[in-house]
């Protein structure tokens, strides 16, 4: 695709694969909305956007509060009729057991992560279709395959954003609007600082970059896949822990309990 004034909405953009994916799509010629709930950090990305000579607006919102979503996207739709991309970027992990967490850490999750997607697809998507094109980049994880310890309800908000997606594509089916999941494994962002993160080991040798990351999405909005995974060779994992569920499950439990189970 080309995006050269194409307008590219994304949440999350304040930091990590958001900030990074509104450069490359500004390195092209695309008008960015940035949305986030921190302005000051929004500001930081739209002075990095200036180099590029596009334009850019920011929009300060919290994606898993429907009035602010509201508001957000009736700015966007009055300013510019309608949007090309969708980029359903922002989410957070808290870390814990599933006894330890409270019913409010595990809600929250589901609010921003699988809520505030829902919330910008249900304002954006009916002037998608009404010009009948555009498409939407759900990004979601490996942990949208695989249920793991400690993340379990950052697991589920990944699971029902995928299964969400697969049945909104098959809706979408000859109306010029397409969707993708773009799933990565662990990236080098600051979503291991929240404090829940504490005493876990950071990143793995095999950690993305951010920027590996926003270059997948771009290719995702020309992409006919649902999801596509960052590496593409995890696909295997995946494909091995569907087929082969009573061999894969017990490494992987043995080796996220191990991590888990240290934390206390
Ligand atoms: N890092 C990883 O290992 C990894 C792996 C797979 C998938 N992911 C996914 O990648 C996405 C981006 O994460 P990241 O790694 O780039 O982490 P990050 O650097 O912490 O960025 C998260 C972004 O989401 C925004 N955000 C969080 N809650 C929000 C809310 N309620 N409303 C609006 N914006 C909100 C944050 O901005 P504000 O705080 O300013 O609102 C920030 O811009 C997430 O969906 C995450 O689940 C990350």
């Amino acid at each position: 695709m080309n995006f050269k004034n194409k307008v590219i909405l994304i949440t999350g953009a304040s930091s990590g694969i958001g900030k990074d994916t509104a450069i490359e799509f500004a390195k092209q010629g695309g008008k960015i909305i940035l949305v986030a709930r921190r302005k000051d950090k929004l500001e930081q990305v739209e002075n990095e956007l200036k180099k590029f000579h596009t334009t850019t607006l920011i929009i300060p919102c919290d994606v898993s509060k429907k009035d602010q979503v509201n508001q957000m996207s009736n700015l966007i739709l009055e300013k510019f009729g309608s949007i090309d991309i969708l980029v359903n970027n922002a989410g957070f992990a808290i870390y814990g057991s599933v006894l330890d967490l409270s019913l409010k850490d595990i809600e929250s999750q589901m609010e921003t992560n699988y809520f505030g997607m829902i919330y910008c697809i249900k304002k954006f998507l009916p002037s998608m279709l009404g010009k009948k094109s555009g498409h939407i980049v759900n990004v979601a994880s490996v942990a949208a395959s695989f249920g793991l310890p400690g993340i379990a309800s950052y697991c589920a908000s990944k699971f029902a954003m995928l299964g969400f997606s697969e049945g909104l594509k098959h809706e979408l089916k000859g109306t010029g609007v397409g969707i993708t999941v773009v799933s990565p494994i662990m990236v080098r962002t600051n979503f291991f600082d929240h404090p829940s993160f504490e005493k876990m080991p950071q990143y793995s040798p095999a950690s993305l970059s951010s920027k590996t990351v926003a270059k997948a999405i771009l290719k995702a909005t020309n992409s006919s896949r649902l999801e596509i995974i960052v590496p593409s060779f995890v696909r295997g994992a995946v494909w091995l822990k569907n087929t082969f569920p009573y061999f894969i499950n017990p490494i992987i439990e043995k080796s996220f309990k191990k991590q888990l189970d240290s934390k206390k």
